[in-house]
């Protein structure tokens, strides 16, 4: 079962947090506190887990990949608190707590999360176990994926899309780029690090490709048959947004079956990659989760 070492890397990657974030008292403290209340709130701690696991699988020893999985898990938690701001998608719950800006205020959610998109860069590049030249090509490789030619760049799409009835093309293109460009970064971004060979990061990018691919559908699906308790967020915030969807292009059950295809897709990436198996069973288990 992949949970027990799904909950080894979350907590390493949680004392860790704790550290790269500490309150001090007197400096910028309720900034400090915002960063704080959204990053250690929880959260399945995906990203972070499968770049340690793909770093070790390279020949790495995890803790030394610490950087990197925090830097990454700051980069999605600034996601998760600018995509919730009423710009945006307008929720007011995430990791089962109020969202950033429902107890911070607008403009303290929004400087939380550039604050913790330039901590992560700042820790990525200062760090000395990894040497340099891997360091800085896995920085580099997840800045991309973060940025405009990745995350950032599917997010503006997912807003174009809002109000119309999308393609699938177009739904695929995006959600590559939002949800799979950050899954990635932790897969190929591990492999980087452990400076591992192309054929070996293009394995990790099919893994990846497809379990965001199937992550994201199955996030859509739960947002309408999900329970908001299990779930942290609120369900229905689609249909209200009027969000182009998978649901929405083909119903709940051609959903599930796609996921249960790319699922698979995964798993024969995992074994071209030489998973020992938590990888394969991370995939099975996320294509029937329930938060
Ligand atoms: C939520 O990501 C955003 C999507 C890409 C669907 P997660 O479902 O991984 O959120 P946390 O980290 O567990 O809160
Ligand atoms: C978000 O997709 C992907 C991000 C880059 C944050 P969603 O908007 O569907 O994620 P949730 O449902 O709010 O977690
Ligand atoms: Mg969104
Ligand atoms: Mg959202
Ligand atoms: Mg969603």
């Amino acid at each position: 079962m992949p949970e027990e070492k799904l909950a080894h890397y979350a907590a390493m990657t949680e004392t860790a947090l704790e550290r790269y974030f500490p309150q001090e008292p007197g400096y910028a403290e309720r900034l400090t506190e915002a960063c704080r209340y959204s990053l250690l709130a929880g959260g399945k701690r995906l990203r972070p887990a499968l770049l340690l696991e793909f770093y070790r699988l390279c020949g790495g020893a995890p803790e030394d990949a610490l950087p990197f999985a925090c830097g990454l898990e700051m980069i999605h938690t600034y996601s998760l608190i600018h995509d919730d701001l009423p710009c945006m998608d307008d929720d007011d719950y995430r990791r089962g707590r109020l969202s950033n800006h429902k107890v911070y205020g607008e403009a303290v959610a929004t400087l939380a999360g550039d604050a913790l998109l330039n901590r992560a860069f700042e820790i990525m590049l200062a760090q000395t176990a990894v040497p340099a030249d891997r360091a800085m090509a896995a920085a580099a490789y997840i800045g991309r994926c973060s940025g405009i030619f990745g995350m950032i760049g599917g997010q503006i799409e997912d807003l174009s899309l809002e109000g119309k009835t999308a393609s699938e093309s177009e739904l695929l293109q995006m959600i590559s780029k939002k949800t799979g460009a950050l899954l990635r970064a932790a897969c190929a971004g591990g492999c980087l690090l452990a400076g591992a060979s192309r054929e070996r990061r293009t394995a990790a990018e099919q893994y990846a490709d497809a379990l965001g691919l199937a992550f994201q559908i199955r996030d859509d699906l739960l947002d309408v048959i999900g329970d908001s308790a299990a779930l942290g967020k609120a369900t229905g915030s689609d249909e209200a947004k009027q969000k182009s969807t998978f649901v929405s292009l083909y119903g709940q059950e051609e959903c599930q079956r796609r996921v249960d295809a790319l699922t698979q897709r995964a798993v024969s990436a995992a074994g071209a990659f030489g998973d020992d198996g938590f990888l394969a069973a991370l995939a099975r288990q996320l294509a029937r989760r329930d938060h």
